[in-house]
């Protein structure tokens, strides 16, 4: 088996608009690469930013990834760094999709998401949304793996994956320090004093706990009489 630091060695360029790999994603990468979770399974990945973990996820054995970004611009930096580390000649397909409106049924849906910097009232909008809404880009039994910091609510999480049908596994946590723009938002700071266990004060230094959650689909069928229309 490859070793962990080898798969996680590439070439990775970015332009100042790209989102570069922050601890969260460098935590995400780590249980990719010492795991299975990805090998041999159709996988859409949310938000790619730079492709660190599209590169990964090809490097692991994916049967086939679509890997998405909110616009074209940050696409080119995906491609261009996937192609780079991975060859011309991989199969991958690149979408311009705002979240999860893209066509398809997938085994896994891969992502690390927005969430202090998510532009929502909501701060955890993308988080929810993945929670309520990614059965619908799921084939039954479908697994969602993602990130999430103790800010964000493991417990809201948690509770949400349980309601929405997935048995929740937390695949590994590590914890690091606050990233300096944490404090230049106010409102932030303001609003994780309401999450339990937000965050661990050590020796006066603020730090965040990382989860890695996977979400496996249970079994589940609407009863008969269900109003659904669209059947999604
Ligand atoms: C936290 S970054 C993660 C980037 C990369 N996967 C990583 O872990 O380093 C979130 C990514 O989601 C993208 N994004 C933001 N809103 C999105 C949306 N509505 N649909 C798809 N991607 C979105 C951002 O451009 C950004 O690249």
């Amino acid at each position: 088996m490859e070793s962990a630091d080898r798969l996680l060695s590439m070439d990775l360029r970015a332009g100042d608009d790209d989102w570069s790999p922050t601890p969260h994603g460098h935590w995400l990468a780590q249980m990719i690469a010492e795991s299975d979770l990805v090998r041999g399974r159709d996988v859409l990945e949310l938000g790619a930013g730079v492709a660190n973990h599209t590169i990964l996820i090809h490097r692991k054995g994916a049967a086939s990834i679509v890997a998405t970004e909110i616009t074209e611009e940050l696409l080119v930096t995906a491609q261009a760094n996937f192609e780079r580390n991975c060859g011309e000649d991989a199969e991958i397909e690149f979408r311009v999709a705002d979240w999860l409106s893209t066509p398809g049924r997938f085994d896994t849906v891969v992502s690390n998401p927005p969430f202090c910097q998510s532009g929502k009232q909501n701060r955890r909008y993308f988080i929810d949304s993945l929670i309520l809404d990614a059965h619908k880009r799921l084939r039954p039994l479908g697994e969602l793996i993602f990130i999430q910091s103790s800010m964000a609510d493991f417990g809201e999480t948690e509770r949400l994956m349980d309601r929405n049908g997935f048995d929740v596994e937390v695949v590994g946590t590590t914890s690091g320090p606050f990233r300096d723009y944490y404090f230049e938002d106010q409102r932030f700071m303001e609003e994780i004093e309401g999450v339990e266990g937000a965050y661990e004060l050590r020796d006066g230094f603020y730090h965040e706990h990382l989860r890695v959650y996977r979400g496996r689909l249970r079994e589940w069928a609407p009863h008969t009489n269900a109003h659904l229309p669209g059947r999604t």
